[in-house]
């Protein structure tokens, strides 16, 4: 066993050293752009097959591809890559009198990238313009006018003045620039012949306001702009990578692995510099040849890792300057004075944060709404909670943030929300939107229990809710059985939820991000609305108009598309679609499928309107003795999907039949006591002399079908 073990090791070593190594012959540059390790120009020379890269002459110049996208610059050290994307843009043809569109689109699936969240944007420009980024899951875009004084350089943040900017999600592997048709330039063409939607590098956007009066967008002429990418070496978690030895990447000594949106990569630990993924690549830093970052003012002597800075030796006591006891005793108080310093510094800038999110707000409302259950955390609390935001507490990943499961001091467990960097704006009415909700208290509504405002980017803390989500329930487990009966239940209690926010609330809240992955299922299966990340409240003046759209695909409505505004009938939209969910166990967006197929309610609306519901519906619910229950539903959900949100049911509408219906799904008895099913029925009016409006009918068709079936 001994002898095994020894004999494990070298072997070990020599395999991770012949991963790790570059051969000798490898090109380092291509053109005057640098190819480090893990990238490579050739098979032997990368990492993996995605590190590859094409090294090719284009014209006069040499350009370096990573499959068809032009790489500007790698760096290591954050692991980030600078490429160029096509933008979009929407033009007037004078040829054709007619629109003409140039949809670019971005699939890095097969790269090791993905967009970096922090550092693009979504960049809008046009005088009359509404365009989005469309992801695989997400919709993503803002509207722009030329309302107000056009500047250079402008921020572009209000979106009146030639431009307008959003923030990405975190994971966006794939995107098309999409424009609405409505927001064109067919009358404004001689001065604004065009606009333009693009994913870019945000540091690198300066607005001009030739791009509005030219057919030129940022200075180039081929249509491209930069983004930044982080990369990762494989998908997985440090911790999945560690486990094979073999393929782990971080070789060198004095390197850590850290994970990124893209998975996992290496960077060399303080201290040292250089190349994590080669051997030996992080050598120490000499601190000493740099006294501008590592000031020192007595000897400088180089440590690994670090530097000491000591007092010149030698010197007598009279002429020194140092080396006293007297000496000795400054240093401690200037050392203290420092830390003093320091740790007030450190409080400032908390409260500063604090300030920023609206804590003050908060506090003062909170003096004089007395009896909000809603507490402050602090952020040591919460890092406790959750094992120093450990990737084994994560989750699940959202648009807004990552989550992360935690438990309190108390024993009492969390879920921890940790928001992505919001701007300015979002900051203020953050304490203000966080104190509505605290005082929300519904029992399929998630509660938030309260939040941390001392860190940059504000936290949640909410309820845990043990298992998990609507959309594994329908679509992971599929050895569940789901019985017809709980279905409606989770159905009625979300569609009541969402009522609540609509019509009791006080303004009233839209959710904004309707979805079965943000209904969460309580220990009984008891349905919790969650994520209100993307809500907002209802505006009282047209005003206060949302300048971004933003919404998942499959769910979002198209009314809210085209005009920009998010009503309570979009949420009664999106719910449409859970209750296809519901009915059919498909999924919202089938990316799999052919093109037309791939919308759950065009699908749907199309089996309608042919007479084949039955097709879609899902066959463990499918029975005769269900399907006039199916259709009812069914139609119900037709009813949100409608077109124009005024044609819509109001969400207290749609719980209300859904309540009802639940009922006579509960109990068909009901027909053997005709009191008792008035009462069911709730609305006497409902059940009207000749029996026919539709619920009557259903309670009736339903005694029919149970007593056939006996
Ligand atoms: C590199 O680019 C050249 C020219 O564009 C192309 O012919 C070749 O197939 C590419 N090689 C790889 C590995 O992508
Ligand atoms: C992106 O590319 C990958 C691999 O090339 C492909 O499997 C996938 O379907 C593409 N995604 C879209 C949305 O086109
Ligand atoms: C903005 O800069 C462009 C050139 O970069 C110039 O043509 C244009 O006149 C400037 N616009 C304003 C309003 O200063
Ligand atoms: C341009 O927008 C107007 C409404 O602003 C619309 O009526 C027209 O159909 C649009 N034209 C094109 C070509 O999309
Ligand atoms: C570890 O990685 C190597 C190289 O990628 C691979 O050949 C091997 O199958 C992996 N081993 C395990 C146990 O996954
Ligand atoms: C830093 O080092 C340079 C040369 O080594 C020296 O000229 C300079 O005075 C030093 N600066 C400080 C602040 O010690
Ligand atoms: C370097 O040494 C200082 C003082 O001992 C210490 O505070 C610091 O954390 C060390 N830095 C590293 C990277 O170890």
């Amino acid at each position: 066993m001994e002898l095994a073990r020894l004999l494990l090791i070298p072997v070990v070593w020599v395999l991770a050293a012949a991963a790790a190594a570059r051969s000798p012959g490898c090109a380092t540059r291509c053109g005057n752009i640098d190819v480090p390790y893990p990238f490579g120009l050739d098979p032997q020379c990368a990492i993996h097959d995605g590190f590859q890269l094409n090294c090719s002459t284009v014209g006069r110049d040499t350009k370096l591809f990573h499959g068809t996208l032009e790489v500007i610059r790698f760096s290591v050290h954050d692991g980030k890559a600078w490429l160029k994307t096509f933008i979009s843009r929407q033009c007037y043809d004078q040829a054709t009198s007619d629109m003409s569109y140039n949809n670019a689109w971005v699939n890095i699936s097969n790269l090791p990238y993905v967009l970096s969240a922090s550092d693009n944007k979504v960049i809008v420009v046009g005088c009359k313009s509404l365009a989005y980024m469309w992801s695989d899951s997400y919709i993503i875009g803002c509207k722009s006018t030329c309302d107000k004084p056009l500047k250079n350089g402008s921020s572009c943040s209000t979106g009146n003045a030639g431009c307008c900017q959003a923030d990405l999600p975190t994971g966006v592997r794939y995107y098309q620039g999409f424009f609405n048709e409505l927001y064109n330039t067919t009358e404004i063409w001689r001065k604004t012949p065009c606009n333009y939607v693009t994913v870019m590098e945000s540091a690198a956007f300066s607005f001009s306001t030739a791009y509005l009066t030219s057919t030129v967008f940022y200075d180039t002429d081929d249509s491209r702009t930069p983004v930044v990418m982080e990369w990762g070496i494989t998908r997985q978690t440090c911790e999945q990578a560690r486990i094979n030895k073999t393929s782990y990447a971080c070789v060198s000594d004095h390197s850590d692995c850290v994970n990124n949106d893209a998975g996992y990569r290496c960077r060399c630990s303080d201290g040292f510099e250089g190349n994590p993924y080669t051997m030996d690549g992080c050598t120490d830093i000499n601190e000493c040849l740099d006294n501008v970052t590592y000031p020192c003012a007595g000897i400088c002597k180089n440590t690994p890792g670090n530097f000491t800075c000591s007092c010149p030796r030698g010197r007598s006591m009279i002429n020194g300057v140092c080396a006293s006891v007297g000496l000795v005793a400054l240093v401690i108080c200037i050392t203290c004075a420092y830390l003093i310093r320091e740790r007030r510094k450190l409080h400032r800038i908390k409260q500063r944060y604090f300030r920023q999110h609206g804590g003050l707000l908060l506090f003062e409302e909170m003096k004089s709404q007395q009896g909000v259950a809603f507490k402050i955390f602090s952020e040591e609390e919460l890092q406790q909670a959750t094992n120093k935001f450990d990737a084994q507490q994560v989750l699940g990943h959202g648009g807004q943030g990552t989550v992360y499961k935690g438990i309190l001091k108390s024993g009492i467990e969390i879920a921890v929300k940790r928001c992505m960097t919001i701007d300015e704006q979002q900051k203020k009415g953050f304490g203000k939107e966080m104190l509505i909700l605290s005082q929300i208290n519904h029992k399929n509504i998630v509660k938030l229990l309260g939040c941390c405002l001392e860190v940059e980017v504000p936290m949640l803390v909410y309820e845990f809710i043990p298992n998990g989500t609507l959309f594994d329930l329908i679509h992971r487990n599929h050895s569940q059985h789901n019985s017809l009966n709980t279905r409606l239940r989770i159905a009625y209690e979300s569609a009541e939820a969402l009522a609540y926010l609509h019509s009791c609330a006080s303004p009233p809240i839209l959710h904004g991000d309707v979805k079965s992955t943000n209904i969460l299922l309580d220990g009984d299966y008891t349905a919790k609305v969650s994520d209100f990340g993307a809500s907002i409240l209802a505006p009282n003046d047209k005003s206060q108009f949302v300048t971004v759209v933003q919404g998942t695909c499959g769910y979002l409505d198209p009314e809210y598309m085209q005009t920009y505004e998010l009503t309570d009938k979009s949420d009664v939209y999106s719910f449409g679609v859970v209750l296809l969910e519901l009915l059919t166990r498909k999924k919202a967006l089938n990316l799999e499928g052919p093109e037309d197929d791939r919308s759950l309610s065009m699908r749907f609306l199309y089996a309608m309107k042919e007479n084949k519901l039955e097709d879609i519906l899902d066959d463990e619910i499918k029975n005769n003795e269900n399907i006039e229950y199916l259709e009812e539903i069914a139609d119900l959900a037709r009813q949100c999907l409608e077109m124009s949100g005024m044609n819509r049911p109001s969400m207290k509408e749609v719980a209300d039949k859904l309540g009802r219906l639940r009922k006579i799904v509960q109990h068909p008895w009901a027909h053997e006591n005709p009191e008792e099913l008035d009462s069911l029925l709730g609305e006497p009016s409902m059940v009207n002399s000749t029996g026919t409006t539709g619920n009557f009918s259903i309670a009736k068709k339903a005694a029919m079908g149970l007593e056939s079936g006996r």
